[in-house]
């Protein structure tokens, strides 16, 4: 199926169901076709809720007036350790724009859990750092980096972001990221204000030309104490069908359940795998951090992604006819 933009436009703002559940079947289709009936798990392992940005849908956001925490390289490696034995074979470090995570931390990390766990990947989602840092971090070992685009409007991009940020330097670092080998997350939130039927189908056009490995998508959810507090959440039902076009359009990307889906809905991420998602990223970190690194409301800390819930995932998963192999879970060309 080939996908013009009036198609798209068509799907993204019909009302009628069977268009949708045709589209789904066509997005299990493709990946099964790619990857199998196969799900693929990281081990999500939050190393900071300190951020040097101010991104105005945020949580934790440079003014937001929440409680900060870091996790030390020990608590951070007792996570890989935790998530080894679970069955976890990607571990994904991801923070604020934490200044801590200098170059020399983040290495000495990497180097470390590719020293203890040679068969794991390691994926960072750190934010924005400059082209010699990523290619540092590469060196020390890094296979995989996430970093949404957020919207492939700049002028919606400006809606979402402060003066100081930059469109253009976000598109800079994910071509960074592609030419020096890291396999590449992009994505964005659904329903986030200002994002229009025009602005989503530069966002998909974004991701059929740079094509990046993974693709996280969610739904927007006001964080308090930001300004977009007051503003109303994106819809599961949007999130699903956008999963399965991004399926349909870029057939072998990682396309995760996100936890933003889990949150608004009590079987998002199952919804999300029979719309064309193959990729679960329950939390690792630490138990009594969870709750702090609060990015919006209402996150999930507990049930499935917890680490101890592993079971139950991949309970649900088999549920609804996916296996969750030990395994990378590498992209596939
Ligand atoms: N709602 C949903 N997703 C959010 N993110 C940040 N704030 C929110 C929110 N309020 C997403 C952004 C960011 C990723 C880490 O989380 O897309 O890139």
């Amino acid at each position: 199926m080939n996908l013009s933009s009036s198609e798209i436009r068509r799907l993204l703002t019909t009302s009628d169901p069977t268009a949708f559940d045709e589209l789904a079947a066509e997005a299990r289709r493709l990946r099964d076709a790619v990857y199998g009936r196969r799900v693929f798990m990281r081990g999500l392992i939050e190393v900071s809720n300190h951020c040097r940005n101010n991104c105005l849908y945020c949580g934790i956001r440079r003014d937001a007036r929440c409680r900060r925490y870091r996790l030390s390289v020990e608590q951070i490696m007792e996570c890989c350790r935790v998530g080894y034995g679970l069955g976890f074979r990607t571990f994904v470090l991801q923070g604020g724009e934490d200044g801590w995570f200098s170059d020399e931390v983040v290495c000495g990390l990497v180097r470390e859990m590719k020293v203890q766990y040679p068969d794991c990947a390691v994926t960072l989602s750190l934010g924005e750092r400059g082209r010699e840092s990523f290619a540092r971090l590469r060196e020390a070992g890094a296979d995989r980096y996430l970093l949404r685009h957020e919207t492939a409007d700049a002028r919606h991009y400006a809606m979402l972001h402060p003066a100081e940020m930059s469109f253009t330097h976000r598109m800079e670092c994910l071509h960074d990221l592609r030419e020096l080998g890291y396999q590449v997350g992009a994505g964005f939130m659904v329903g986030s204000p200002g994002q229009t039927v025009e602005t989503l189908l530069e966002d998909l056009a974004f991701i059929a030309d740079f094509r990046p490995e993974m693709v996280g998508i969610g739904p927007f959810i006001p964080a308090d104490g930001t300004p977009f507090e007051h503003e109303p959440a994106g819809s599961v039902e949007a999130t699903l069908r956008l999963l399965a076009i991004i399926r349909i359009l870029h057939p072998q990307v990682l396309l995760p359940a996100t936890t933003a889906l889990g949150t608004l809905h009590p079987t998002g991420r199952e919804r999300a795998v029979e719309a064309g998602a193959n990729v679960v990223m329950p939390n690792l970190s630490p138990q009594d951090t969870r709750a702090l690194y609060s990015i919006y409301n209402n996150k999930l800390a507990t049930g499935s992604e917890a680490a101890e819930s592993v079971a139950d995932l991949r309970l649900r998963m088999q549920a609804i006819g996916y296996e969750v192999p030990v395994d990378r879970g590498d992209f596939k060309t």
